[in-house]
């Protein structure tokens, strides 16, 4: 097989990647300069701060992952880049890295979706079968994701109000655990009971989409309504409350589309949310009802924002030849749709 390679760019929150990656599934190299301990005295993301970081990190990243690779830009068949969903400010600073060293050395660019990116993190596992379907759960998304063919995407339900990482790293913040909260939640979890009794929203709907707002109120009105009366509640089982919620309505409407799509070949799961261990060991149990269906997790040093994984996807649509042109801008609210 011919050696294609691609240097790929991820800028849309936090983390400044660039990764190059050998035909969409070998990684070369993959630098990712995080940004969280910027933002942690916020609680959150500062878009404004994250671009200013994105501007300091990013030549420093491309020479650290063209070195690491071993590879000079005439070895290169194209650059990649995450054009949307995310912060625009933080998103153009990738977008338009990526231009100037296509515009420089003469490479196709190719503009990928990061949630996209997130599904093939996967892909390093091993090659995705299709039909395929895809919980990708993170900061900002909470999707069902049905692949139907290479490049391919569409949602089949989606969260109506916060996502599930969302969630996670609001009610961290009650527990006075740092942004971002998920990690440190899922370990009190494991050290806990579920004895709070959280609701499960939508669990019983036939729907596919999900609600996560109701229960963050549920858990935050819990504690202060303790706070109040002076009572201290025990963070492991709340922790272990809160997550057996979440893990409860992920898993089920998970193994309602696996049997509403029975064609489906392989459960892909992806997006930070996707280290959740919790979520991780209930859905391989569940998945023992589903003997054709392959359960793909994202190895756990990419379920995060990373250049690897927009690389892998590149690569599919590098076969398709789908090049953007140098007008492209950074899209804040990319939708699937868009590249169906
Ligand atoms: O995919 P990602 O790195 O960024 C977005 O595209 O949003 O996801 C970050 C999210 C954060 O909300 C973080 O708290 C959550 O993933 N997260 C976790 C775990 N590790 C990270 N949530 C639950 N359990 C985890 N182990
Ligand atoms: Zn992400």
């Amino acid at each position: 097989m011919e050696r294609n390679l691609i240097l790929a760019f991820e800028s849309s929150c936090d983390e400044t990647s660039v990764s190059v990656v050998e035909n969409g599934s070998k990684i070369l190299s993959n630098i990712v300069a995080t940004q969280i301990k910027s933002h942690q005295r916020f609680g959150g993301v500062v878009p404004e701060v994250a671009s200013r970081h994105h501007i300091e990190q990013i030549t420093d990243c491309i020479d650290l992952a063209m070195s690491k690779a071993g590879v000079g830009y005439s070895d290169l068949n194209a650059v990649a880049v995450t054009y949307g969903p995310g912060l625009v400010g933080a998103l153009l600073i990738g977008v338009t890295a990526a231009k100037t060293v296509a515009y420089a050395h003469h490479l196709p660019l190719i503009p990928v979706n990061h949630m996209a990116g997130h599904i093939y993190a996967a892909r390093y596992v091993k090659p995705i079968e299709f039909p395929s379907l895809a919980l990708l759960v993170s900061g900002g998304h909470t999707e069902l994701v049905y692949l139907a063919a290479p490049g391919k995407f569409e949602i089949i339900g989606e969260t109506r109000d916060d996502a599930a990482g969302e969630a996670y790293d609001k009610i961290g913040r009650v527990l006075g655990i740092n942004y971002p909260a998920g990690k440190e939640v899922d370990r009190l979890a494991h050290l806990g009971k579920d004895t709070f009794n959280f609701p499960r929203a939508m669990d019983d709907s036939e729907s596919f989409d999900f609600s996560f707002s109701g229960l963050k109120s549920a858990f935050i009105n819990t504690v202060h309504h303790a706070d109040q009366i002076g009572e201290t509640l025990n963070r492991e089982d709340l922790a272990a409350s809160f997550q057996a919620a979440v893990v409860d309505v992920l898993a089920d409407k998970t193994v309602r589309a696996l049997d509403a799509y029975p064609q489906v070949k392989q459960l892909i799961l992806a997006g930070g949310v996707a280290a959740n261990q919790g979520l991780r060991e209930r859905l391989t149990a569940e998945l023992q009802a589903f003997d054709s269906v392959e359960f793909v997790k994202a190895p756990l040093k990419l379920c995060g924002d990373n250049a690897a994984m927009i690389g892998a996807e590149a690569y599919v649509e590098y076969q398709q030849q789908h090049f953007g042109k140098l007008d492209l801008n950074a899209d804040p609210s990319l939708e699937f749709d868009f590249m169906a």
